[in-house]
């Protein structure tokens, strides 16, 4: 079993991340930290709460609140492609429990110090709690098996031209992060606007059981919907987690740019010259998307509500 600890923003595709996460026998979610993005942290809080009480898995999954704003630049939301809510289509009970008495920062540290092996965070959403962690409490590193972050784009951007939302949200903080020095993982526009879930995928989730209706109702509800397939950007970490067989990887150091017009976009060093061919990256640069489409079904279909 792989331990997880997810760093989100739920958000539709993070709630479609968080939901195969905590289903799927081979990872272990330690600790669910949420942050401000796609909604406030207060929403991002509830509709993470929302989905683990979905599951049956409130006991077993703690949540801690995050971040309810960037580091530097003011907050701006998503809410015109995830809803006001964050999770619009699909009308949740309300959650079963609370989050945790702590900080989503402390709750990293401890979770991490406590833990007896290295922990893969998956950041799928802005990183200001992790860069918070990382300069706060550095003694955590060693801890940290990889960030695995969704972010960033080497070709075009989907906020502006030259930046990728989850960055642009806060640059600062994802300087912080690719300059910390421990192993990442960038999933990126570059694959996740490739592995599109295709219309007739969503058309069999739709039907596999009530799992799959949720998810397709709130899947289907995304403001930010393709001619062939919706991008759902955050569940390609955990397909890289599953199966990074499937995933092209380049070796990169990536810097963030923090003002002016590309503010907030992810540029490597792709001629090695400017860091000296050292790296801080691994880059998710082409993926199967008919096996992720694949892999996504199956995912859905052995989920239990
Ligand atoms: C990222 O931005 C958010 O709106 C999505 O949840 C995803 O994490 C894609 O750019
Ligand atoms: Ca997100």
């Amino acid at each position: 079993m792989q331990p997880i600890i997810l760093d989100t923003d739920p958000g539709i595709d993070d709630a479609a991340a968080l939901s195969v996460a905590i289903n799927n026998p081979e990872l272990d979610v330690r600790l669910v930290t949420t942050v401000a993005g796609n909604v406030t942290v207060d929403k991002t809080t509830i509709n993470a709460l929302k989905i683990i009480s979905f599951f049956g898995k409130a006991a077993q999954i703690p949540v801690a609140a995050g971040a309810e704003q960037p580091l530097i630049k003011p907050f701006e939301d998503a809410a015109r492609i995830h809803g006001e809510s964050g999770m619009r289509g699909y009308d949740f009970p309300a959650p079963t429990t609370a989050p945790l008495n702590q900080t989503a920062v402390v709750a990293l540290k401890e979770r991490l110090l406590a833990s007896s092996e290295p922990v893969t965070l998956v950041a799928t959403g802005s990183y200001t709690n992790v860069a918070l962690l990382l300069s706060e409490y550095p003694e955590i590193k060693p801890k940290i098996a990889r960030i695995v972050a969704m972010g960033g784009t080497l070709g075009q951007g989907n906020m502006t031209s030259a930046a990728e939302f989850n960055v642009f949200t806060d640059p600062h903080a994802a300087k912080i992060m690719y300059q910390a020095g421990v192993p990442i993982v960038m999933i990126g526009l570059d694959v996740t606007h490739k592995a599109l879930l295709t219309y007739d995928t969503l058309q069999a989730i739709e039907t596999a059981n009530p799992a799959g209706k949720m998810l397709h109702d709130i899947i289907i509800s995304d403001g930010d919907q393709g001619a062939t397939g919706v991008a759902m950007h955050d569940v390609n970490t955990i397909f890289y987690l599953l199966h990074p067989e499937l995933l092209t990887m380049k070796s990169y150091w990536i810097d963030i740019v923090t003002d002016g017009p590309a503010n907030g976009a992810t540029v490597a060093d792709v001629r090695g010259a400017y860091h000296d061919g050292k790296v801080n990256a691994e880059v998710a640069v082409d993926i199967d998307a008919a096996a992720f489409n694949r892999w996504f079904l199956a995912e859905v279909r052995h989920m239990h509500h």
